[in-house]
């Protein structure tokens, strides 16, 4: 990690977008209020022994109650745009039919409090808290839920698309089909392994179906959210190189090949042959007005011995700071990936947004209050000089949201990782600014100040 630069700033070019972000599941709480029907998230983090410290989104951040001063805090820190989720049952309590009013009144509130303070929303549809009734008939494993995400997004579309300036259909569809239904490690907990495939597929469809339902609802900027981590061989060895061929295919190729041209990377084609309807890589190939990527660390892999159920194996990257999750801290990588990405799409590739980018520390406030956090100011700094250093070598990068503007529920760890620009003291709901925050704040000022 280069060391910190306190006396400068990074600089991105005039009209850079600054946001932050956030999802519905992990702030809002308020689980059972207004109507708000059960989600996957719900009823899996209910179940002893899901969650680390075993605590649940019930109440989280208290956003649904307390948006106004989030909402505050963003216009003191300056951000340009703010990234959130909408619940789907929350709006659609057992995920079709009528909508429900007062779940589409808070997200009015929200809007319009957000544009009120000069901040743009960009809205993501589906933050993981699928209805748990959508769950029961299969999930994203049954076909018949793309239909109902579908009228979900004409729904939303109708009612804010006037307001929105972003949407972004599904987040991290690659997370969902690895975490939710391939492993397990997230809701719904299935473990399906390589049967989780068509969830990839269905996932993309909702991305698709989506993005045609929110056009002809109004919505002008429709783009992705997608998670990407560049793939390291854990050696030169052939069969290390191999298996990272594949794994990078499954992480990264089988979301944006799609996306972008319309085609699945050959070495998944014949595995996902069977799902594949005539017209459904038209359906997912629109047209993006921005390509968005959650961008944390790269991953080494390497061939998995052979009895194994998975032929890769996910190893450390030794060598580089971590944060207090063991996540590597890369920031080269980012700026790599983006001039690799950018090499090799050119023309098919519409305008990058990072839609994440963050790191989680523990620490919480000082004998005065104080939540001395250099370790994020050094995150941030380094990350946003990798995006503007891709910006100079030719890369279309538009705007940079943190990850996050809160302290949140971090799914399967609970309470136990902390992400936000702001503390939050979940006994108390207390919001305490940490030292990035005001060094977000500041890098903003200095980039508004030199147009
Ligand atoms: C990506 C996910 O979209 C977000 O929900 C999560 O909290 C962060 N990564 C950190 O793990």
């Amino acid at each position: 990690m280069p060391p910190p630069h306190p006396e400068s700033h990074p600089e991105l070019p005039p009209g850079f977008r600054f946001g932050t972000s956030t999802a519905a599941y992990q702030i809002e709480g308020a689980a059972h209020e207004d109507g708000k029907g059960p989600s996957v998230w719900d009823a899996f983090a209910a179940q002893p022994g899901r969650i680390k410290d075993g605590s649940t989104g019930e109440v989280a951040c208290d956003h649904y109650h307390r948006y106004a001063e989030d909402v505050a805090l963003m216009k003191q820190l300056g951000v340009g745009g703010y990234r959130f989720s909408l619940s789907w049952p929350r709006i659609q309590p057992t995920g079709a039919g009528k909508p429900n009013e007062k779940g589409l009144d808070f997200y009015d509130r929200l809007i319009d409090t957000l544009l009120d303070a000069g901040v743009q929303p960009m809205v993501t549809l589906y933050h993981w808290d699928l209805p748990l009734a959508l769950e029961d008939d299969g999930g994203w494993i049954n076909r018949a839920t793309i239909d109902r995400f579908a009228d979900f997004a004409s729904i939303v579309g109708e009612r804010y698309a006037d307001r929105v300036e972003h949407w972004i259909p599904i987040n991290e569809p690659n997370v969902v089909t690895m975490m939710g239904y391939a492993t397990g490690v997230h809701a719904p907990g299935r473990t399906l392994m390589f049967d989780a495939l068509p969830v990839a597929h269905h996932l993309l469809l909702g991305h698709g179906r989506a993005a045609i339902a929110l056009r002809a609802a109004g919505a002008t900027s429709i783009g992705c959210a997608n998670n990407h981590a560049p793939m390291w061989p854990a050696s030169d060895l052939p069969e290390d190189v191999g298996a990272t061929k594949l794994f990078d295919a499954i992480w990264n190729g089988m979301f944006l090949e799609p996306m972008l041209l319309g085609r699945y990377p050959a070495d998944l084609q014949p595995l996902l042959a069977n799902n594949i309807e005539p017209g459904d890589m038209a359906t997912i190939r629109q047209p993006l007005d921005f390509y968005g990527v959650n961008y944390y660390n790269p991953m080494k892999v390497a061939a998995a011995p052979e009895d194994s159920e998975m032929p890769f194996l996910l190893g450390e990257l030794l060598g580089y700071p971590t944060t207090d999750f063991g996540w590597p801290v890369v920031p080269d990588a980012l700026r790599e990936w983006l001039i690799t990405f950018r090499a090799r799409f050119r023309a098919a590739l519409p305008p990058i947004m990072i839609t994440e980018s963050g790191c989680s520390y523990g620490m919480g406030p000082d004998a005065d209050g104080v939540v001395d956090d250099q370790p994020r100011i050094d995150y941030l700094d380094a990350h946003l000089r990798a995006v503007a250093t891709a910006v100079q070598r030719g890369v279309d990068v538009r705007g940079y949201y943190t990850w996050s503007l809160l302290d949140n529920f971090e799914w399967a760890e609970g309470f136990t990782q902390r992400f936000g620009l702001v503390h939050v003291d979940y006994e108390t709901q207390k919001r305490t600014p940490k030292r990035s925050f005001q060094w977000y704040a500041d890098t903003i000022a200095a980039q508004t100040k030199s147009v």
